[in-house]
Formats: C-alpha cells, structure tokens, sequence
C-alpha cells in the first residue's frame, strides 16, 4: 500500500466531513446540507461503508482528500499532509512533487508559525513588558492569552525570517513584512499586541494587530489577503467554536477579537467574529455550514447597528434564523462579560429577540410612527428584511407581525407592505421601477380610499388623453375597467390586474420614501386633476402650433390661419 492508501485506510471519512459540515445519520448513510452549494434541503450524503461523499445536486464527490482539497481550498499535496498531521501520522519526506503554488503557500505556512512563536516568547520576554500590563488592565486572563494565542510584536520579525532564509518572493507574498526599495526588509507589525487567524483546520493564516498607544492611529492593523488568507471566507475563531456551535445550536457573530475572546471565556465557544471586515455571503455560508442559527451581538453603536442591518440581508438570503442581542448600558459584547458576568452575558444570548422585531424598533426609533409619513418610510425600511425570507407563508406572518408590533393595523402603506412582503422582490431581474408623477400618486392613492372621490373623479380623468400616455396609463386603465365591471376597488384587486412594470411603478410610489399620506384628501385629489387638464391643454396647444408650422412651410397660409384662431 503506498501512503496515500495508507492514510485514506486509516481515517474515517464520517470524522473528517463531520468537522465541516452538520450530518445526519439516514440508514447506512448520512446526510447533511451540501457545502458546496446553496441549497434548503439535503442532497449532500457520505457513505461510510465506500468512504465516499456524494451530493445529488450538484455532483460533488469523491473520497476524504478530495473532500478536503475541496472544502479548504487545497491542493492534493496539502490535503494529504493536513490529514496526516491531524491524525498523528508521519509524512514520507518526499515532497519534490508539489508544484509551486503548494511550495509557497507551505512556506507561508511555515513563517505563521514562526511568527506565532516569536510573537509569544517576545511576551513572556522583558520587551512584552507593557504589552502585558496592557492585557492586565484590560482583564485579559492568563488562560485567554495562552488559549488564544495572543502575542506581542517587538523585535523584529522580519530578520529572523530572512535569517531562516526564506526567499525574496516568499518574504513578499507574506503580509508579515515590508519591503524597501533598497532591497531591505521591516516589519508590518511593531509594537502591537497579536491576535493570531487561524483557518478551519487551525492553521495560523494571518494576524490582526492591537496598538497598545490610544494616541496610535490605527487601532488594528490586519494580514493583508495572501495565498493563505483570503479574507472574505475566514470567520475568526471558527475552529474553536464549530465543536460548541453544534451543541448549542447556534452561532454567535460579533464585531471585534476581543469580543470573541470576552464571550468565549465567559463560557459561551460558539463566537465567532469578521477580522476588520464587512461580513460577506461566503462568511455565512461557512457559518451554515455548522449552524442554521445566528445570533448577532454587534456594538450598541451606530456602525454596529449599520453592520447589523447589512448581515441581516446576508443571513437572510441563505435562510439562518436571526436573533439580535440587545446589551443594556451601552457596553459591547465584551465589556458586559466583565461586568455583568458570565451567566448574565448567556442570559442576554437566550432572551435574545428574533430579528424583526429589532429591525421594528429600529424603525420606530428612526420614523415617527405617529404620521402617515414615518409609517410609510418605517415600512419601506423594514421590507428588505422581510423579503429576504425565502418562505412565503413566513413573509406573510412576519408581515402581519411586525405591522402589530409597529401598531398599524390597516391602511394603504399596511395593505402595499403585506401585498409586497408576500410577492418576495425577484432579484435576477431588479430592474428599477419607474415612479409615478406627484399628481398621478395623489390621484390613484384618493381613488383607492375614497369611493366618493372617486366618483367624482373617474368621469373627468377619462376624458384626459394625456393619462393614456403618462406611466399611469394602465394603472387609471385598470382602476376605470375595476369600476365599470362594479368590482371591489382596493389596492389588491388593482394590483392584480397590473403587468409586472407598473406593479413595481405602483408599489415604489405608494411605499417610496418621500410619500406624504396627508396629502391624500380629495381637495388635492382635484388640484392634480387641474393640473393634468391644463398638461392636456398645453400639450394639445404644442401640437397645433407643430401643424401651423408645418401649414406655413407648406405655404398654406389658409390652414396656419385657421389653426392660429383655434390656438
Ligand atoms: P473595535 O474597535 O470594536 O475593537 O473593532 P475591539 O476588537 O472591540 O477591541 P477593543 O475592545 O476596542 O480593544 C472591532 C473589530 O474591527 C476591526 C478589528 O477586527 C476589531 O476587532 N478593526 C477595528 C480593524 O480592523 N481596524 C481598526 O482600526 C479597528
Ligand atoms: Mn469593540
């Protein structure tokens, strides 16, 4: 048998897709969600007796190297080495066969680790003396230094790597150091406190560093993206929590490392955090990976609030279910373990409300729910997040939820923000719709509420040649046709009738920011009808001077006459 035989023989390909994706056990498989691609149901599957994955989807598969080349990124070389180390079995020194992505990447590999132990003896050494006290004060404890790793970046890193005599290229690629044009070398980081990266497998990848002067003026500096850091799939600290993750059911995301590492002392391993980033769809799809749940604790302030509204949109459009924690006093994640404790911080977890009902604060918070105004901009803020959910029976009911919540409980804005909730905003054709004109706005919105108006007004507007015209037309159209067929003229019989474009041109306009539903009286109603008669005016007085002009060109001069008088 040779080694790769030898390894595949000896681990259980169960273990290791275990690790990376949550499996059921179905009869003598077991099956779990596809890493692969994006899917609701199960068509990801292992085979233990053949020690091999297969998805029914989209036709991944192979045996557990493969598997990791494809979970991790790795070459062949890297997954077969990844799987001996892990299990404890040594590696032929044979490795004249990796090629040369594989050989740079392991030489990254190999100056991570180097720096990692530098960066920690330099700690422990006299230069690490006020990056200690740093810690001391900010009541990081002894076994949180040493389980996350952490280290201190003084003397220079950046020699002792060209001492082990990496090359020039390898130095370059590292994110570790600098380069000078005289061909010299400096260290990126100086006088930081480290946070070292790891990837899913634990392998340090990157580093974030912390300035210990307040008056420094970047507060972090992180590993730029290099071959082994690819920042938009690397969630900080997954590797200790997915094990936790599983078992609590859940996941919880913060902003900052030393929020990960407050919470995670504090009892609770399934945090996880973004490394100076926005969190991206590839980020949650690792997280869907190991938990259908997320609970959200970013900080009480206005950046955290705006970056929790954004990853709600992502988390959403890979159906996690959301909770959003909410700490009293103003404290982030962190500072409220050392405050309140432990159980308190879990507490705060476990109460945490699902996310709809922080997004209706929010809103209530942002618009004045007592005007028509702030209840038609607090309902557009809201649906967004209420279409993001994939399921439609669910749109609807969180729709309903949240009106109640907000205390709107009817009205056009309601009956637009349902009817919108429930047909889920098709995103591969989002066009923008076009608005309908101020008057038109006005006058489609009275017709709906006011039948009496309405009676008043369908006469006049018929006759009005320029509606036809107007990107109302069909909309006026469809409201003439709902009442003479004598139906019930509401917002959704209307709806209905609409083609797709002036369904959205509707929809924008009834929920668009700057609507004003005090306007919606009959008075003005009969201003905007004003308004289009004297538009049909000019537009009819327009084309009669186009024929007089055209007359007098032509010479007929008796036409041009007779059309001046008309004018
Ligand atoms: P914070 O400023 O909240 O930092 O940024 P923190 O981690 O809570 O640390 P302390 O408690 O203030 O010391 C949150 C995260 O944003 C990234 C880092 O990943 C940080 O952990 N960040 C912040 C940067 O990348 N660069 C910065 O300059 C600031
Ligand atoms: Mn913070």
């Amino acid at each position: 048998m040779d080694f790769v035989q030898q390894l595949k023989a000896s681990v259980d390909i169960v273990r290791v897709v275990q690790d990376y994706v949550r499996l059921r056990k179905a009869g003598t498989r077991y099956t779990g969600l596809c890493p692969f691609h994006n899917e609701k149901t199960p068509s990801f599957s292992v085979n233990p007796a053949l020690q091999f994955y297969y998805c029914h989807g989209c036709h991944a598969g192979g045996d557990v190297l493969t598997f990791l080349m494809q979970i991790e990124h790795l070459s062949f070389h890297e997954a077969r080495n990844t799987l001996a180390e892990r299990n404890g079995i040594p590696i032929p020194k044979r490795s004249e066969y990796a090629d040369e992505d594989t050989k740079l990447r392991a030489a990254l590999y190999q100056m991570h680790e180097i720096a990692l132990e530098e960066f920690q003896s330099q700690l422990s050494s006299s230069q690490g003396a006020e990056a200690r006290a740093y810690m001391a004060k900010r009541g990081l404890r002894r076994e949180s230094v040493e389980h996350f790793g952490l280290g201190y970046a003084g003397k220079s890193l950046a020699r002792t790597l060209e001492g082990k005599g990496f090359t020039r290229q390898q130095l370059e690629a590292s994110g570790l150091v600098g380069h000078r044009d005289d061909g010299t070398y400096y260290d990126l980081f100086r006088n930081r406190l480290m946070f070292p990266i790891h990837n899913e497998s634990g392998k340090t990848i990157a580093f974030g560093g912390r300035a210990l002067d307040p008056n420094d003026k970047a507060k972090y500096i992180n590993s730029p993206e290099t071959p082994i850091y690819k920042k938009k799939t690397v969630l900080y600290n997954l590797h200790r929590a997915r094990e936790a993750a599983r078992q609590a059911g859940r996941l919880i995301l913060v902003e900052g490392y030393m929020d990960v590492i407050g919470v995670y002392a504090s009892g609770l391993k399934e945090v996880v955090a973004t490394c100076g980033t926005a969190l991206t769809r590839e980020q949650v799809q690792t997280m869907k990976r190991h938990s259908s749940s997320v609970t959200l604790n970013f900080d009480p302030d206005s950046a955290g609030s705006n970056a929790a509204e954004k990853s709600i949109q992502l988390l959403l459009a890979e159906s996690i279910r959301i909770h959003i924690v909410q700490l009293e006093g103003g404290l982030d994640p962190d500072e409220y373990c050392k405050v309140h404790g432990g159980e308190a911080y879990a507490e705060c977890v476990t109460r945490a409300k699902t996310y709809f009902y922080w997004l209706a604060d929010r809103a209530r918070s942002k618009f004045d729910m007592k005007t028509a105004e702030g209840r038609v901009d607090a309902f557009q803020f809201l649906l967004p997040a209420v279409q993001g959910l994939t399921d439609k029976i669910e749109r609807v009911a969180v729709a309903n939820d949240v009106a109640s919540y907000l205390n709107v409980t009817s009205g056009l804005v309601l009956e637009n923000f349902r009817k919108l909730a429930a047909d889920k905003r098709d995103q591969s054709v989002q066009q923008s719709p076009g608005r309908l004109s101020e008057s038109d706005r006005i006058l489609i919105s009275v017709m709906l509420l006011d039948a009496d108006a309405r009676q008043q007004l369908i006469p006049s507007l018929k006759e009005l040649s320029v509606i036809q015209q107007s990107p109302a037309g069909r909309i006026y159209e469809a409201l003439f046709a709902l009442d003479e067929a004598g139906a019930p003229i509401h917002y959704a019989n209307l709806h209905d009738r609409l083609e797709d474009i002036e369904r959205k041109a509707l929809s924008a306009t009834l929920l668009g920011g700057d609507s004003n539903d005090s306007s919606l009286t009959l008075e003005a109603a009969l201003c905007c009808l004003d308004t289009l008669r004297s538009k049909e005016r000019d537009g009819k007085a327009s084309e009669i001077k186009a024929r007089i002009r055209d007359a007098e060109r032509a010479g007929n001069f008796q036409e041009a006459l007779a059309l001046m008088q008309l004018l």
